[in-house]
């Protein structure tokens, strides 16, 4: 298939993927209006049910490590931030979506997510060290930043086949090959998922640029290297996997970015390992 008709195609997949449920369009403006309460955040939330069982079950979690039960989404809103609930709902809605993608696919589900929800706790860890206090998008854009795989991987399983193949036996990054068999690659992918899902701008950047940091616009720089980062470190740190590959040099728009040196980074990643069973937490709460 020539490289112009698979990108008609994906765009046309993605377009008749489901929307993300109004709830999150409403729960993303709502967290940006500083009138709104933990209550009323609680309310809306709690009017789905399958976002809010989840939901809860990730507080009452050892993610989280909460000693007393949180039986209400109010409280869970209250005890986790306005932030953190955002980003968890808007990740079981994207979730859900996937799900009902899932075709026969090459790639494992399980190793997929488990990555995705490793490099938002990298992300989480890399926040804390630098002292940002931007933790939550950082944790949003890293567990979505691949999923544009999942798409290639579930709507055009024949070529993306060809993909991991060529991975397998180059060694050549995803990317690369992305580009030299499809014309467009899974972060291409990620960034028009945000547009059909009507994502914010910062997020659907980020995705694109997480292996091409000095292609993102400079209002954007911080978060992407954070995404860059959580990427390599997770998959240092060996937490599942989104299709085997080398590890991608850390990119030196993202160092200066950053200001991270070797030696952080190798702690960042016996922090994240340590913190495995968060992960594996994390996934069985939102499925
Ligand atoms: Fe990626
Ligand atoms: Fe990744």
């Amino acid at each position: 298939m020539d490289q112009d008709k698979v990108k008609q195609l994906i765009c046309d997949r993605i377009n008749n993927l489901p929307t993300l449920p109004d709830m999150i369009q409403k729960v993303l403006s709502l967290v940006q209006d500083e009138k709104t309460t933990a209550n009323k955040l609680g309310d809306l939330i709690s009017y789905d049910q399958a976002i809010s069982s989840r939901l809860l079950k990730i507080a009452n979690s050892a993610y989280y490590g909460f000693s007393r039960e949180i039986s209400t989404i109010q409280h869970a809103v209250a005890l986790i931030g306005f932030e953190q609930v955002k980003s968890l709902s808007l990740g079981i809605a994207v979730f859900d979506v996937m799900k009902g993608t899932n075709d026969t696919t090459s790639l494992m589900q399980d190793a997929f997510w488990n990555h995705s929800a490793g490099c938002s706790l990298a992300a989480t860890i890399i926040c804390k060290k630098l002292g940002k206090p931007d933790g939550e998008v950082a944790f949003t854009a890293s567990l979505l930043h691949d999923m544009g795989k999942m798409i290639l991987a579930n709507f055009f399983s024949k070529e993306y086949k060809v993909v991991l193949e060529k991975v397998q036996e180059d060694g050549k990054s995803f990317v690369e090959i992305e580009e030299e068999v499809l014309g467009f690659t899974h972060a291409d992918v990620g960034e028009w998922l945000c547009s059909r899902w009507k994502l914010p701008r910062s997020l659907a950047s980020s995705i694109r640029c997480h292996h091409k940091v000095k292609e993102v616009e400079p209002d954007n720089i911080h978060l992407t290297s954070v995404v860059h980062l959580a990427d390599i470190i997770c998959r240092r740190a060996d937490i599942g996997n989104s299709g085997k590959e080398t590890i991608p040099p850390f990119q030196k728009a993202a160092q200066e970015e950053l200001c991270v040196d070797e030696e952080q980074v190798d702690q960042m990643v016996a922090e994240l390992k340590e913190e495995e069973e968060k992960v594996k937490a994390f996934i069985s709460s939102i499925k």
